[in-house]
């Protein structure tokens, strides 16, 4: 492969590290099941001798998950999968601590973002694991020569990419065992690849797995969202009308959290049934066109695009506030929200920027529409991405193990890995659960015994 990029870390902070440290052990103790994970790791080094990229939030929790894979034998490239929600003071004790090289930089620039992508591949991975496809997706349009859509057509990284040769994008697939994805929109991404015919290796869904969707998704997004809204504003929940745009486990999990803080809740669907458990759930469900005119507080999950468009920032309220945790930021329509703006004047309270219209209305928006619980909060806290990243370094052993057995598909976390989990979970928790009788075992498979 053109190596052109050097594979060295790029951080902002390295004067941060110790609190970096601090914060990772502090996080580490709320991740017991990864904890048990990694000193397994320790002793059988499954991953001896792979070389990994992983494409990922650069977070305290995410650290861990980093030892765990270099305790298990990897050799880690770490970049960042969006440019807010990068803690510079975890990056630079991964670099000086746990001998990571990081390429990852709060607040950078797409340049910079797709610089760390073209060092990521540079380091010639075995496996990888995204965040959102960023790394799969550039594998991708590099061997199918759509560079524009790699780099966004950033002049260093297009250059990269063209000195691949004809050969180098043919072969470019050939080492890479697997790969692994952390998020629903990156799961989307790739089986859209996988019917057009351009994935050639498989990919492990890693948030199919109910130990990650069903607790990450829900309870993560639904509380990390709301600490990221209110560390931003300071506003108070209770009696505001907040409109929830997704009713999928993110959804559902911060319309539960934000009603449990005393908000009127209010969601929007397309499809029926998610829009149907909604309003059994006991929320308002509405369209986005009447949502709008009377939401004091907008939350976008749906992960699609334009949510949140022209016509309904012109009826929303004064002062109403808009927000994503979606995973990219096309949720809202900011090209829009611009068009109608007079005055901009960014960071009135740090991550809230104000867009003061021409009709003289003012408007607020959290964390720039980029994932306002990383951008404005830390990200879900380290119990539930325990889970999440338990099945991300298990789901790398096991991708490793059956290398070259595996189809070129996006595949399913075994439902072992899971049971495992759980398990380990709930013993964490100090919580006991029953077991079956041999006499149920056997009324639970058989079909002989009816009413
Ligand atoms: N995604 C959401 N929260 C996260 C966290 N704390 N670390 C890594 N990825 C995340």
């Amino acid at each position: 492969m053109a190596t052109t990029f050097a594979v060295s870390s790029d951080i902002a902070k390295p004067e941060l590290a110790d609190k970096g440290k601090k914060r990772i052990l502090w996080a580490d103790q709320d991740m017991p099941v990864l904890q048990q994970i990694r000193a397994r790791f320790e002793k059988e080094k499954p991953l001896a001798g792979l070389k990994m990229s992983a494409c990922l939030h650069v977070t305290a929790e995410t650290a861990n998950l980093a030892r765990t894979l270099k305790a298990g034998g990897a050799d880690l490239v770490l970049i960042a999968s969006n440019p807010l929600s990068t803690q510079d003071d975890v990056a630079a004790s991964l670099v000086r601590d746990f001998g990571t090289t990081v390429g990852a930089i709060h607040g950078e620039d797409g340049n910079s973002y797709y610089k760390h992508v073209a060092m990521a591949l540079a380091h010639e991975p075995h496996v990888t694991m995204d965040d959102g496809a960023d790394l799969v997706s550039a594998m991708v349009f590099i061997a199918i020569d759509r560079l524009t859509m790699l780099s966004g057509n950033q002049k260093p990284v297009r250059d990269w990419a063209e000195s691949f040769s004809a050969e180098q994008r043919k072969a470019l697939f050939s080492r890479v065992i697997g790969s692994m994805e952390e998020t629903t929109t990156g799961v989307i991404r790739l089986r859209a690849m996988e019917k057009d015919g351009v994935l050639k290796f498989p990919v492990i869904a890693v948030n199919d797995a109910d130990t990650k969707h069903l607790f990450d998704n829900r309870y993560g997004t639904g509380q990390s969202t709301l600490d990221g809204v209110i560390r931003a504003t300071n506003i108070l929940m209770a009696g505001k009308k907040v409109v929830v745009c997704g009713y999928g486990y993110c959804g559902k999990g911060v319309a539960s959290r934000a009603r449990g803080l005393g908000a009127q809740v209010i969601v929007t669907e397309v499809n029926p049934i998610a829009a149907l458990e909604a309003a059994m759930d006991g929320f308002g469900v509405m369209p986005m066109a009447e949502a709008a005119k009377v939401g004091d507080l907008f939350i976008t999950v749906t992960g699609n695009k334009h949510i949140i468009a022209k016509q309904h920032f012109e009826v929303m309220k004064e002062g109403a506030m808009v927000c994503n945790s979606g995973h990219f930021d096309i949720e809202i329509d900011l090209v829009a929200l611009k068009d109608l703006t007079a005055q901009h004047t960014p960071d009135v309270r740090h991550e809230v920027d104000e867009y003061k219209l021409k009709s003289g209305k003012k408007l607020y928006v959290i964390g720039s529409g980029r994932l306002v619980n990383l951008a404005a909060a830390e990200g879900h806290p380290a119990s539930v991405m325990d889970m999440s990243f338990a099945t991300q370094a298990l789901a790398t052993e096991y991708c490793v193990k059956n290398k070259g057995k595996l189809p070129n598909q996006v595949i399913a976390v075994p439902r072992e890995i899971e049971e495992y989990i759980s398990t380990a979970k709930l013993a964490s928790m100090g919580i006991m659960i029953d077991t079956m009788t041999a006499d149920q075992k056997k009324y639970s498979t058989s079909w002989e015994h009816g009413t």
